[in-house]
């Protein structure tokens, strides 16, 4: 079984394609657009996921641990990276979750339900416990409750997973002028901006409302060839309307690509409305980094049928 894993492990591709978008816009404004597929680096560890954990994952072992700790909402992708990668490197898991309401009603969310099934443990606290995520007093408690583990914060966001997203770009990526990104916690983006080639600028599109991310990027990001574009968040973290659900859905089926509602889906609307309003000019060659997070699209759909909303196409 073991063996299976590594296997699996070793077949992950660390090099990921750049495809190129065909769409009516881009040929109307003279932009070339290209997604790098991060996404298809693996279902549950995909993306930014697989960066941010690879470094981590040796740190843990290195070190001799036997269990990863982190911190996520109900729809992280973090969480469920962390879960599969936990099951994969032989490693438990324990997810401390945001909102203890949550507590009697975990199995109705996919994401959790999924990470569940890979071995993580869950401990639920309130709105007010989580923002003390960071404080050492609380983590030592953790360690009271839990035993010795290797902590990951909030979204993975640490040195090493900086580290491991400033392998996001190769040598043969050098001639695009703009490469964008989703921000969450700022850290995709920090390494993105610290490998970027001179000639490059880095656009994030944060997926929360806030400017709060300005200065956690500036911790990580080494360069100043980066640029926050707000206003693409559609109210904030994981709020989605009807409008963004349909481009979701015309954009899969025109280009056969899926897009995930609360980072990826934001962040093309956006390029996409700034390609509209000439933002960049005739013969820019753009590069989008699909960080995955498709995984989140079923959980998602089950709040949007409650509210008697369209569903995303998966
Ligand atoms: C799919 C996806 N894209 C982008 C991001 C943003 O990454 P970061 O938190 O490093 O800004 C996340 C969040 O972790 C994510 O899950």
């Amino acid at each position: 079984m073991a063996f299976f894993f590594v296997l699996l492990l070793l077949s992950m591709q660390e090099t990921t394609e750049n495809q190129q978008v065909h769409l009516d816009i881009l040929a109307q404004k003279g932009v070339d657009l290209f997604l790098k597929r991060e996404d298809r680096i693996h279902p549950f560890i995909s993306g930014n996921k697989y960066r941010k954990l690879k470094y981590n994952l040796e740190e843990a072992k290195t070190q001799g641990f036997d269990t990863l700790l982190t911190f996520g909402g109900a729809f992280s992708n973090h969480i469920a990276a962390t879960a599969y990668a936990g099951k994969i490197h032989g490693l438990n898991t324990i997810g401390i979750i945001r909102g203890e309401e949550l507590a009697k009603k975990w199995q109705e969310n996919s994401t959790l339900k999924q990470a569940h099934s890979h071995g993580m443990r869950f401990k639920f606290i309130s709105r007010t416990s989580y923002r003390e995520k960071s404080n050492p007093e609380f983590l030592e408690h953790l360690k009271e409750e839990f035993g010795a583990f290797y902590s990951l914060p909030e979204g993975g966001t640490n040195p090493l997973a900086i580290k491991g997203c400033e392998e996001i770009l190769r040598t043969t990526d050098a001639d695009f002028d703009i490469v964008c990104c989703a921000v969450g916690t700022g850290g995709t983006i920090a390494g993105i901006s610290n490998a970027a080639f001179d000639s490059q600028k880095v656009l994030g599109f944060p997926a929360l409302k806030g400017d709060f991310l300005q200065e956690d990027i500036c911790k990580f990001a080494l360069k100043e060839n980066w640029e926050l574009i707000t206003g693409y968040h559609f109210g904030g973290y994981a709020k989605i309307t009807e409008e963004l659900i349909h481009f979701l859905n015309d954009f899969k089926i025109e280009t056969h690509i899926p897009l995930d509602p609360i980072y990826t889906g934001k962040m093309m609307y956006g390029i996409l409305d700034l390609i509209q309003k000439d933002y960049f000019p005739p013969q820019t060659k753009i590069l989008v980094v699909h960080s995955g997070g498709l995984q989140g699209i079923n959980g998602m759909n089950r709040n949007l049928q409650k509210k008697n909303l369209p569903l995303i196409n998966i």
